[in-house]
């Protein structure tokens, strides 16, 4: 298994569609291993692909506890078929979106169809932080993230935000290289 590189905003390929799977093989099989490792190295809940540059239909998400046994759920071409009445607020982050935090209203359960990697359909009706967790992820596979539920003004100031420790960090290693 190998770590992948998480992109991270304003990335433009963070806000592509992606493209349904067509065909679940070994090769898929290792790409959703990798992200599973990459997710729980970084650490955080759940990972789509487009975070790690596919730009295809698929999560990964594992929201038990350190600790726990893990219990990861790996997503191909998802849907939300039904939504609750109720709404909840949480504060939300994102890998893609590195140490910011935001409250987003979300339905507070989900019914999700998917196929897992075996090909077998798959439905889940999910609550509390497994139905948040779906409905963030599903959101990054039509380009969207949790930041554009906010103001514009917020948003972009999140956006520079990371743009500026990111570039903080690059030079940093950047020196650290230099100096060996
Ligand atoms: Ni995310």
């Amino acid at each position: 298994m190998s770590l992948m590189k998480i992109l991270t905003v304003p990335d433009p390929l963070l806000k592509r569609k992606c493209a349904p799977v067509e065909k679940i093989d070994d090769d898929l099989r290792k790409t959703l291993d990798d992200m599973l490792e990459t997710m729980y190295a970084a650490p955080g809940v759940g990972l789509a692909a487009p975070q790690v540059g596919i730009l295809k239909r698929m999560v990964v998400i594992d929201v038990t506890r350190e600790g726990e046994e893990r219990h990861p759920y790996r997503m191909i071409n998802p849907r939300i078929t039904g939504e609750s009445d109720t709404i909840v607020l949480h504060e939300e982050g994102c890998l893609s979106v590195p140490e910011q935090y935001a409250e987003v209203e979300r339905f507070e359960s989900v019914t999700v169809e998917y196929t897992d990697e075996n090909g077998k359909k798959q439905t889940l009706t999910a609550d509390g932080l497994l139905a948040i967790c779906i409905q963030h992820e599903l959101e990054h596979l039509d380009g969207h993230l949790f930041i554009d539920h906010l103001s514009k003004v917020k948003r972009d100031m999140i956006v520079r935000r990371v743009e500026k420790e990111q570039r903080r960090k690059r030079e940093a290693s950047h020196h650290g290289k230099e100096e060996e």
